[in-house]
This record gives C-alpha cells, structure tokens and sequence, in this order.
C-alpha cells in the first residue's frame, strides 16, 4: 500500500515551541506529526490515517482533496515513488 500526496508548499513548516500546547502540569504535550500525508491538517495528524487501512498491499492511492475517499490509482505499483 502507498499513496501519492501532493505538496504544493515552497517553504518549511515552522514550529514555535513557545506557541507549543501545554497539559495540566505546564509540560509541553506530545504532538503527533502527519506520516501518512493525507491530514488535513498538516503537518499534524487529524486522524485521517485511519483510512489507510483499507489500502491493499501493492495498490498505490490517490485521495481526493474534496471528498477525502482513496481512489486506486492505475498503472500505479506500490513503490513506484521511491524509484529513481
Ligand atoms: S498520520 Fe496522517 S493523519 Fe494521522
């Protein structure tokens, strides 16, 4: 399984740790960081990974930005991205 995400930033996501969310105790809390590329709110994780685990193994997805659903790309293999 692996998707094809579209990037059309030019520049780096900057995090201000002072800006950082804090828990109860004033300690910073943990954050998770998108891995799978398709959150809406990226560079952080919506949970929107949770519909990656209908991908089959060898099938390369598109998800479309309006309605979010994974479509299979055709022609596409599994690892096709990271050839060079
Ligand atoms: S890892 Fe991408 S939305 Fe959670």
């Amino acid at each position: 399984m692996a998707r094809v995400v579209k990037h059309e930033a030019c520049a780096p996501i900057k995090v201000d740790p002072a800006s950082w969310p804090k828990d109860d105790q004033g300690r910073p809390k943990v954050l998770s960081l998108c891995a799978c590329g398709i959150s809406a709110k990226h560079p952080f994780c919506d949970g929107s990974h949770k519909k990656c685990a209908t991908e089959q193994p060898g099938v390369t997805y598109h998800y479309d930005p309006a309605t979010g659903e994974p479509r299979p790309l055709p022609g596409a293999q599994a690892g096709d991205c990271c050839k060079g």
